[in-house]
């Protein structure tokens, strides 16, 4: 594989990494194109994102590609995007599964045509003993939704009040087994959450950077995972340091 990156990997990585893949729209009209063609450039970049994942040793990756707002855009886009993920799958699934990329769905598969939900089964089975990269696709996904799932069928499983705990929770979440995200990107400048990873982004690291989805590249993760690497986590503590010295000073 080509390296021209001028940045090197850090040596701490984050085990997850989720991605609001945001800008194809405003890609395409800088170019004077229509908004699909920005989304099929952000399908092919997510191909190079995903290898460079692989070549880094990042775990999991999640990349929300259809939120449940999204049916709100015009119908064009919202068939364009079905048709992009069947395209992916039908094109890209062999490859992936080559790879050792082990395909997984987050959100509602139940809006989606039987053929596409058929498609989108096929490949979390056929690629699921694999254990290079988790992938985990989030289409027609919303953290309410998600939240308002769980709750549901934790009432529905008779759960007693006093037996919820946050670990019971995740574990009905759509991400039920994967680990909580170190580090979620949004890309094209927008300061938002968007409903995204709601619940299992609270001790999460924010990255945004100004650049379009398409043109986020091997050399812009690589910065991404630089800035993550000098973030302190403290997860509501003091920093280990203060702790030390405010020990001592008792
Ligand atoms: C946000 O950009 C992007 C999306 C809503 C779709 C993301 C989808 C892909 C990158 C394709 C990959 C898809 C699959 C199914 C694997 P935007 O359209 O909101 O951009 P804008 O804010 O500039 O209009």
């Amino acid at each position: 594989m080509e390296n021209n990156a001028k940045t090197e990997l850090p040596e701490k990585i984050p085990t997850h990494i989720a991605i609001i893949m945001d800008g194809n729209g405003r890609w395409a009209l800088s170019r004077g194109l229509p908004r699909l063609a920005g989304h099929r450039a952000g399908t092919e970049n997510l191909r190079r994102v995903i290898e460079a994942c692989i070549e880094f040793g990042i775990r999991y990756l999640t990349i929300y590609a259809f939120s449940t707002e999204n049916w709100g855009r015009p119908e064009e886009e919202v068939q364009g995007l079905m048709q992009i993920l069947e395209d992916v799958i039908n094109r890209e699934l062999q490859e992936l599964h080559d790879q050792g990329v082990q395909l997984h769905h987050i959100g509602r598969l139940d809006r989606l045509s039987p053929a596409l939900r058929e498609k989108v089964l096929h490949a979390i089975e056929y690629t699921k003993n694999n254990d290079r990269l988790i992938l985990n696709v989030a289409f027609n996904y919303g953290g309410r939704d998600e939240i308002v799932c769980a709750i549901q069928r934790i009432i529905r499983d008779g759960i007693p009040a006093e037996a919820v705990t946050d670990e019971l929770v995740s574990g009905y979440l759509f991400t039920a087994g994967v680990p909580d995200p170190d580090l979620i990107i949004r890309t094209s400048g927008e300061l938002r959450g968007s409903n995204f990873l709601i619940w299992q982004g609270a001790y999460c690291e924010w990255y945004f950077t100004p650049t379009y989805w398409p043109d986020f590249d091997r050399e812009q993760l690589l910065l991404a995972l630089q800035e993550f690497s000098h973030r302190e986590r403290r997860y509501g503590r003091i920093s280990p340091v203060e702790d030390n010295i405010a020990q001592h000073a008792r």
